[in-house]
């Protein structure tokens, strides 16, 4: 019979690492919630032309990258590639635009795209992300950059850096579209790879991001959007600056960054890292002023980010931490143990990890087990301390044995083997 396998690029988070995902997930709420934001659940399945509509039919998530197939009623579905286009269709769909246009939400969730998996690059990832609408204050911008510094510092991930840019307006960008395409028709074919070949006449800005050294070289000179900026476009983005130098992040700006998803206009960051290889960057986003009334609501400026929550795992120090039990129940015969589960369940109820053997086993087994365990405190129950109305508890660190008395109330016992464990 076929192995059965998970799909490939599809992962499994396993015990040992849980914990550490849990750290960043709840590092990253209370940062994203000391800013205002509040957690928005959205669906992973969507109608597919929701995505065709806002991330752009001419990007390389659209066109090859979605898992996209019919339903049993024939509607075309798709696994969400990332947040934010799901995030707009519930502010609009749900009148957040009424009764609340400035929220400002979170999300941490699976994201699907049908790249070839790498390091750094799955099929099925992870994001934290955050959007905020309803202003096109470039205080708002920084403030965003300011808060993934901060999460970032607060994980303790060094080597890593914003970058900045501008990618202009409806008003201005198209001029500098023109200027871009002119001097990308000018280049020789022999000196494009054959996917900038195709974004030249597609999506000329994509070749700006190519990575292929040919393309680099034929690059060198090319015009970026930064001369061509309008004038409250140049505003914003000297304001995104003034905050980021108030607020003290040191930043890189980059004219040449763009984005891969087509509803960006004015701010794009990155943050990147040079210790991921080919897939430095580890969160991403910028403002998307006209996406909400493109996807059918009412003008509304927005700006957000997602962090890639593998490529950020692979910044922090690998620990496991699975916690060990604070106590375990060596129990012996029908009446300890009768004993041991209730005891365990009054202990539980206050929190803390009780581990027992359910296989019945002798002593000698049950302590070896406990000690595999880790366990802190090792509870000795058996006929003897049922009769006796004593029972021992052992700290497994020292040696140090204590007398419980436990022909008391178990809610007593409960006490006073919590007192015992100093906790
Ligand atoms: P994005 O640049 O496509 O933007 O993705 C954001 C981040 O997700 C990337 O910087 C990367 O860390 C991570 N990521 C993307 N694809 C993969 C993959 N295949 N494997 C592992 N990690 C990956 C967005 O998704 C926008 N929705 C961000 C945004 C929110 N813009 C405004 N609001």
């Amino acid at each position: 019979m076929e192995k059965l396998q998970a799909i490939k690029g599809f992962k499994d988070i396993l015990p040992d690492d849980s914990p550490r995902w849990r750290t960043v997930e709840v590092a990253a709420s209370d940062v994203f919630e000391a800013y205002g934001y509040a957690e928005i659940r959205i669906p992973t399945l969507e109608y597919t032309e929701l995505f065709a509509r806002s991330i752009g039919s001419e990007t390389d998530i659209v066109e090859k990258e979605m898992y996209t197939f019919e339903d049993a009623g024939g509607r075309s579905l798709t696994l969400r590639p990332e947040g934010t286009a799901g995030v707009v269709r519930a502010y609009i769909e749900n009148g957040l635009f009424k009764s609340r246009p400035r929220s400002k939400v979170y999300y941490i969730g699976p994201m699907f795209r049908r790249e070839r998996p790498q390091k750094g690059r799955l099929r099925q990832f992870h994001q934290l992300g955050v959007e905020a609408f309803g202003t096109d204050a470039p205080m708002v911008d920084a403030e965003q950059i300011a808060m993934l510094d901060m999460l970032f510092a607060k994980l303790g991930v060094e080597s890593i850096e914003p970058v900045i840019n501008s990618l202009g307006c409806p008003k201005c960008r198209p001029s500098y579209r023109e200027k871009l395409v002119d001097f990308l028709a000018a280049i020789p074919e022999k000196d494009l790879c054959p996917n900038c070949l195709r974004r030249r006449a597609t999506n000329p800005m994509r070749v700006l991001d190519c990575k292929n050294e040919r393309c680099g070289k034929a690059l060198e000179n090319v015009p970026t959007i930064f001369d061509d900026l309008c004038d409250s476009c140049r505003a914003h983005h000297e304001a995104v600056e003034k905050y980021l130098d108030i607020y003290g992040v040191s930043y890189r700006s980059d004219p040449r960054l763009v984005r891969g998803l087509d509803y960006y206009i004015r701010t794009a960051f990155e943050f990147v890292s040079d210790k991921l290889g080919a897939q430095g960057a580890v969160a991403a986003g910028g403002r998307y002023d006209g996406l909400v009334e493109e996807l059918g609501g009412p003008p509304t400026p927005a700006v957000g980010f997602a962090v890639g929550t593998e490529r950020l795992m692979m910044l922090l120090p690998s620990q496991t931490e699975t916690r060990p039990p604070d106590v375990f129940m060596a129990l012996l015969g029908d009446r300890a143990t009768a004993f041991g589960l209730k005891l365990s369940q009054a202990l539980r109820a206050r929190g803390y990890r009780c581990e027992m053997d359910y296989q019945s086993r002798g002593l000698k087994g049950q302590m070896k087990f406990a000690g595999r365990l880790g366990a802190a405190f090792v509870l000795i129950v058996g006929d003897g301390e049922m009769d006796s109305g004593k029972a021992v508890l052992q700290d497994m660190a020292e040696g140090r044995k204590e007398s419980i008395g436990i022909d008391e109330e178990i809610k007593q016992v409960a006490d006073a083997v919590a007192v015992a464990l100093g906790k």
